[in-house]
């Protein structure tokens, strides 16, 4: 296993559509050990395989540091197939560091995927777990916390993280 880097914003594979994972090779096994390590070495919740630099459909999640009866979780072409209600909360993201936005996201989810054996899964999320999922499938459609706040704070955004890179 290997921590890998993680990309930052503006990094142009955050923005691509990232491409279904058509065969479950040995290359997809590593790349999701790999995945893991660097999320835990980098105390996040999840992880979405573009932000390593590889534009496929892979996200890794887990909430149990701060949610009861939460584990790690691997999703490979994940969907969200239903979303119910609608809940505000802070968010962040590891490719924008020092950055967090209160954001809307629906509350309680049904996702449908693959687990790392190529076996199709479904997942009823709610909490953080259903917050951590929504935000790394935006990833796999080249879509960041700030493409969902309004083009004022985005504006402040910008100007703010060009002050930190400097
Ligand atoms: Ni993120």
């Amino acid at each position: 296993m290997a921590v890998l880097e993680i990309r930052k914003y503006p990094d142009e594979i955050l923005k691509k559509k990232a491409l279904p994972i058509t065969e479950i090779d040995k290359n997809i096994q590593k790349l999701i050990d790999d995945m893991i390590e660097t999320m835990y070495k980098a105390n996040g919740v999840g992880l979405a395989a573009p932000q390593v630099g590889v534009s496929q459909r892979l996200i890794v999640v887990d909430t149990s540091s701060r949610e009861e009866n939460q584990s790690l979780i691997v999703l490979i072409n994940p969907e969200i197939i239903n979303s119910e209600g609608e809940v505000l909360s802070e968010e962040g993201c590891l490719s924008l560091p020092g950055f967090t936005t209160r954001l809307k996201r629906g509350e309680k989810i049904l996702v449908r995927g693959l687990d790392r054996k190529g076996k199709e899964i479904e997942i009823y999320a709610e909490g953080l777990f259903s917050r951590a999922l929504q935000h790394e499938i935006d990833h796999l459609n080249g879509m960041l916390l700030i493409d969902r706040i309004s083009p004022l704070k985005r504006e402040l955004f910008r100007r703010r993280y060009q002050k930190v890179k400097k």
